[in-house]
């Protein structure tokens, strides 16, 4: 189970490092910064989807599931960075998008052709619903996630095919055993590849309800991002048999030494919901995303609630994951810490400390902001649909900051980048040999995690604080954050300060208790 020991990094292939002057990330770039990631000290990138896709999604429409896409190179390519991560101890996770196809995928470009085709079954398909006053629209209510109903009517055959997504992103009928088996397929071609593990999109969704019922309206007390929709998700996600499906990934990944990880985008914020997916015993999810936790505020007591609940609620043989930031969201050091240093690094110890997986996202060792989009640059299809109330996923998908110069590291000096670039005050090179920079201290504290077997085995045991402060033990470690505008105390606090957001402090030793200004977090042992 390396995973439990390790971290890890999101890559967004086409934002990373431009190796050909296109002003496209590409696999060849990635290789080439693969010294960067060793330095740091993480242990495997996870890419998001690499492969062909016409980018209605940007990559989450997956044409050909055993290909490169020719923006970010070829098989050749992703084969020499495999062999180059592993010779500095890196492992490769891909990005598996088993919910749904790109509506140029061969499969559904065959069913489309006709009610025969020996690919229909792949995708839900459903006959017009005819309502009271004799008029025919969608089989059922389901609103896709990106806004909008659900089903398309495909005209030549008069039914409508279901897509949770775009209708460029048809779902799969997971209810049919080809799906199954060709997905198998799938996950063999990579790890044969040596690729260690795949994070799983949208995996509680998968299985959809056999009999297509109309979901129900949405509680007044749901959680935002519920009501979004006006509807709960009964019956497109979280249905019994999905689990099923997932102990079959589980069986392919663990006839594998070492075993591969499977890593659930299981959106679901019930934690009771969400931690089943790990499974009554351990043969379901490897780790699990916890989007709980991601959508607190930088606030002690929510933040330490959403850890709590995981860890009162997950089975033993489970394991957390911790991220702050994804190709999805707004990135943490805009979104917690406003754009603050001493927040940033207060959120990165969080992230490095806690019992369980960290999985960081490119950028957030240098404390990379969002960018700001006018709606003409924008790329993301959900942001133009919702913008300007929402600019969708662009702003945390610009390119990575390598250097203030032109091109950014980036790419070549001239090169318009697929997506404009944000502020470069915030680069890798600048921060590198600053002892006070955000990178130094996620270096140092990835340092320290490797160092102290605690931080990635021991209990997570919260400590008495006053408001505004969370403190918790992991064995003879402890780590104290004071995410509060005032001074404060920790009694109970004996050791050394080995990592510090304030720097100068480190080497300090305490008598039993910890003095901490605003947005100071230690680590002591
Ligand atoms: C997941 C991905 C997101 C994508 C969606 C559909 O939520 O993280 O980027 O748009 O699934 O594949
Ligand atoms: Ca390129």
């Amino acid at each position: 189970m390396w995973w439990r020991d390790a971290v890890l990094y999101q890559i967004y292939p086409r934002s990373f490092a431009d190796s050909n002057g296109d002003g496209i990330g590409d696999l060849p770039g990635i290789t080439a910064r693969l010294d960067h990631l060793q330095w740091l000290g993480v242990d495997a990138l996870w890419l998001s989807p690499i492969h062909p896709s016409p980018n209605a999604d940007w990559g989450y429409d997956v044409a050909d599931y055993q290909g490169v896409h020719p923006d970010l190179g070829t098989l050749a390519d992703f084969d020499v960075l495999v062999a180059e991560a592993t010779a500095r101890n890196l492992r490769v996770v891909l990005d598996l998008v088993p919910n749904h196809t790109s509506d140029q995928h061969a499969w559904f470009q065959d069913a489309i052709k006709s009610t025969d085709s020996p690919y229909r079954d792949y995708y839900v398909w459903a006959d017009p619903k005819i309502d009271d006053a004799g008029v025919a629209g969608p089989p059922n209510n389901w609103v896709s996630s990106f806004g909008g109903p659900a089903w398309t009517l495909d005209d030549a055959s008069g039914q409508y095919y279901l897509h949770n997504f775009l209708p460029e992103q048809p779902d799969l009928n997971w209810w049919t055993d080809g799906v199954r088996d060709a997905f198998d397929d799938i996950l063999r071609f990579w790890f044969d590849r040596g690729v260690s593990g795949f994070r799983i999109d949208v995996c509680h969704m998968v299985v959809k309800d056999k009999e297509l019922r109309d979901n129900p309206p949405v509680p007044d007390d749901a959680h935002w991002y519920e009501r979004l929709r006006g509807q709960s998700q009964v019956y497109n996600a979280d249905r019994p048999e999905v689990h099923d499906v997932i102990r079959r990934w589980r069986g392919v990944a663990d006839g594998y030494d070492p075993a591969r990880m499977l890593l659930g985008e299981v959106y679901l914020l019930d934690i009771n919901r969400m931690v089943r997916f790990y499974g009554e015993r351990d043969d379901e999810l490897s780790l699990a995303f916890n989007f709980n936790f991601l959508h607190n505020p930088l606030d002690a007591a929510s933040l330490r609630e959403g850890v709590e609940i995981v860890e009162g609620s997950i089975p033993p043989h489970g394991w957390p994951a911790w991220t702050g930031s994804n190709h999805d969201v707004s990135r943490f050091p805009t979104r917690w810490a406003e754009g603050d240093a001493a927040k940033t690094k207060c959120a990165l110890l969080m992230l490095l400390t806690l019992r369980g997986t960290p999985v960081l996202y490119y950028g957030d060792e240098i404390g990379m902001e969002d960018t700001e989009f006018r709606k003409e640059q924008l790329r993301d299809p959900v942001g133009q649909r919702f913008f300007p109330v929402y600019a969708g996923r662009d702003p945390c998908r610009t390119p990575m900051v390598w250097s203030d110069a032109a091109g950014a590291g980036f790419t070549g000096a001239g090169v318009e980048p697929w997506l404009p670039f944000g502020s470069l005050a915030r680069n890798v090179d600048a921060q590198r040999d600053d002892p006070d920079s955000i990178l130094t201290f996620c270096r140092d504290a990835l340092a320290v995690r490797k160092e102290l077997g605690d931080l990635r085995g021991a209990p997570y045991e919260p400590l008495e604080t006053g408001d505004g402060v969370w403190a918790w033990r992991r064995g003879q470690a402890a780590v104290v954050l004071n995410l509060s505008d005032n001074d404060a105390v920790v009694d109970g606090v004996v050791g050394t300060i080995r990592l510090a957001t304030v720097r100068g402090r480190e080497g300090e030793s305490l008598q039993g208790a910890i003095r901490m200004g605003p947005f100071e977090g230690a680590l002591v042992s």
